[in-house]
């Protein structure tokens, strides 16, 4: 039986999760795209469902997060939302759909709330995409904001490495996560970065700050769903735990009906009408 600190609660908002940092319970947050996936990850008891631009890799088969539309997240998140009983369901403002001016933002984002019915937006950036923060949150939207290895800027970076190493850097994302927390963000994500860095973001901010290949001691983990089954081959990074080699056995079973149909073994005679 699992020793971990569970809040018993029927439906996780931006409140519970607060709580859960203030009494120490660590949050629980993984990407989802699609129903059934979502409809398993509900009830699994996750505390947050992300609908990442990731589903530009792991769902489109693009390289990077860029390519993806508001339209295309829309269609996940509201597939996803109509999976999830418990979870709070954050959705990534995609590429492109925010950083032009803090009234497209809003756009954007009413789009995403009206039509999936999400709890919740991510933008990835701090200073400078501080007006588009400020006009989503003055409509009413919990915002959840994203900082160090933020894959839309992937063409500055010039590399998925870990970011923040050297002091600069990492003084401007703890000035940027100050600012978000100041600004009302809900939460942070810190996506690969030193531990060290992400233990002291975590230790100087009020709220949640979920780390990705941020080491343990931050609020909350978040994965994403196809790399923690195994789904997706080719990525390992040191930080991603493999849960299940799912593409293996996804594999082998599908080589299993390759083979029934074609020895004529399905479908059997309990198996017709
Ligand atoms: O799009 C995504 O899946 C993300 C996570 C990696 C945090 O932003």
């Amino acid at each position: 039986m699992s020793t971990a600190r569970r809040m018993n609660v029927n439906k996780v908002t931006t409140h519970v999760l607060q709580a859960m940092k203030e009494r120490g319970e660590k949050i629980s947050m993984l990407t989802a795209y699609d129903f059934s996936l979502a409809k398993i990850v509900d009830d699994a008891g996750m505390d947050i469902i992300l609908v990442g631009d990731s589903a530009s890799n792991v769902m489109a088969g693009y390289d990077t997060t860029l390519p993806i539309t508001l339209d295309q997240m829309i269609y996940h998140a509201s597939s996803v939302i109509r999976a999830v009983k418990r979870a709070l369901v954050v959705v990534d403002l995609p590429f492109g759909s925010y950083q032009g001016n803090s009234k497209e933002a809003l756009q954007s984002t009413i789009r995403i709330m009206k039509e999936s019915g999400a709890h919740a937006v991510k933008l990835e950036g701090g200073e400078e995409v501080k007006e588009s923060i400020i006009r989503i949150l003055s409509a009413g939207v919990p915002v959840m904001g994203h900082l160090g290895l933020t894959p839309q800027s992937i063409n500055k970076f010039g590399t998925y490495t870990v970011r923040a190493t050297e002091e600069p850097e990492a003084k401007k994302l703890i000035k940027d996560a100050l600012l978000l927390e100041e600004l009302g963000c809900f939460a942070i994500v810190l996506e690969k970065i030193p531990a060290a860095l992400a233990a002291e973001v975590s230790k100087q901010l009020k709220i949640p700050v979920i780390g990705i290949g941020a080491g343990a001691a931050v609020d909350g983990q978040v994965l994403v769903i196809h790399d923690m089954l195994g789904i997706n081959q080719g990525f390992s990074p040191r930080f991603l735990r493999r849960y299940l080699n799912l593409y293996e056995e996804i594999k082998a079973a599908i080589g299993n009906y390759v083979e029934d149909v074609k020895a004529e073994n399905f479908p059997n005679e309990n198996e017709q009408y």
